[in-house]
């Protein structure tokens, strides 16, 4: 089952809600842009890649909602649909990228109903180019890997955060495919705990050893010895940095301290090369994120909070990027990356 689909019986999006997992897995289903931006902005859909889909069918649903028979005011519709989708959360690069790529697509047709086909078929690819990505990326990354090694992950970058098969956990179902022992460590990642509720999860669901830490034992354990690689996913790739998930960078800095190579899994859809780091906007998520817990207060209702949802990560952090085009290795020279994306 994927992880958001387009359902053509009643023309809606259908995804998992993840906020839910892992005591409930739920599909639900958006009929209107107001419930898809909902849906992005509360994570019941999250993770890059997923969000590159939902971006895509997020113009197919617009469209399909749409009975304007001007093509002109159809494309305006469409337009000011993906500001607002895009404008739901603003660092993944996926999320502007897959609504870019169904409104261009857009100006191909001939007439609306041309229209509404074209998008529904775009966004259907950028789902299944996604699947079929995820395990090319995968065998490039299972190469790196030794049999008995023990990766770190942070967050979720696993098939929860792509439409099937995932990126980082992705590299790792790929390896244990090719009849490699890898046991994972999955860090928490508060304040939302995609590492607890959604990795653990589904590494468990897949039978792969999978063992539980919070965030502030990544040094200790590295410290021990007990790390052979990290992997994560990303958000965006720019030519001096890697965003992902708040917490990603001071694992960073602890492998490098410990000399555990640090690899970022992602697509080509993740890079935006062109940018710098301090180009790049980090989405600031609410304060309450902190202060409860599964509904529960656990600080000071007025307590002051800075809750940045991503972190930065700079290059010469960077071990390797695998990416379904092969593996890029330091210095990540602009125009030898470009050539090969
Ligand atoms: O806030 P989230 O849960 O959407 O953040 C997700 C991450 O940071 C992932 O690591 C990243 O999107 C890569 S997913 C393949």
């Amino acid at each position: 089952m994927r992880t958001i689909d387009w359902n053509d019986e009643n023309e809606t999006l259908i995804m998992v809600d993840q906020t839910l997992l892992p005591i409930d897995y739920r599909m639900i289903a958006c009929d209107n842009i107001g419930s898809l931006c909902e849906a992005i902005q509360s994570l019941r859909v999250r993770g890059a890649p997923a969000l590159g889909a939902a971006g895509g069918f997020g113009i197919a649903l617009a469209a399909s909602r749409s009975s304007v028979d001007s093509m002109e005011t159809l494309l305006d519709e469409l337009k000011a649909a993906g500001d607002t989708i895009k404008s739901t959360r603003p660092t993944a690069v996926n999320l502007a990228w897959g609504v870019d790529r169904v409104l261009d697509a857009a100006r191909d047709a001939y007439d609306t109903d041309g229209i509404r086909k074209i998008v529904l078929q775009e966004a259907k690819a950028i789902a299944d180019e996604d699947v079929e990505l995820n395990k090319r990326l995968g065998a490039h990354g299972a190469a790196l890997l030794n049999d008995g090694d023990t990766v770190l992950t942070h967050c979720n970058a696993g098939r929860m955060a792509c439409v099937d098969w995932g990126t980082a956990l992705g590299v790792i179902r790929s390896a244990v495919e090719m009849g490699k022992d890898i046991s994972v460590i999955a860090c928490e990642t508060r304040p939302l705990n995609q590492g607890g509720r959604i990795t653990a999860w589904e590494l468990m669901q897949d039978k792969i050893p999978v063992t539980l830490i919070t965030d502030s034992m990544s040094g200790h354990v590295m410290r021990q010895g007990l790390v052979d690689s990290v992997i994560v996913g990303a958000d965006r790739i720019t030519q001096d940095a890697v965003f992902n998930k708040i917490g990603t960078y001071t694992h960073s800095v602890m492998a490098k301290e410990h000399g555990v190579p640090f690899c970022v899994a992602a697509p080509v859809s993740t890079f935006d090369f062109e940018r710098m780091e301090d180009e790049v906007e980090i989405e600031l998520r609410e304060g309450d994120e902190l202060r409860f817990m599964a509904g529960k207060q656990i600080a000071p209702l007025d307590v002051q909070v800075y809750n940045p949802a991503f972190d930065a990560t700079p290059m010469e952090n960077v071990t390797a990027i695998i990416t379904e085009n092969g593996v890029f290795t330091p210095p990540f020279l602009l125009d030898e990356v470009r050539f090969l994306l």
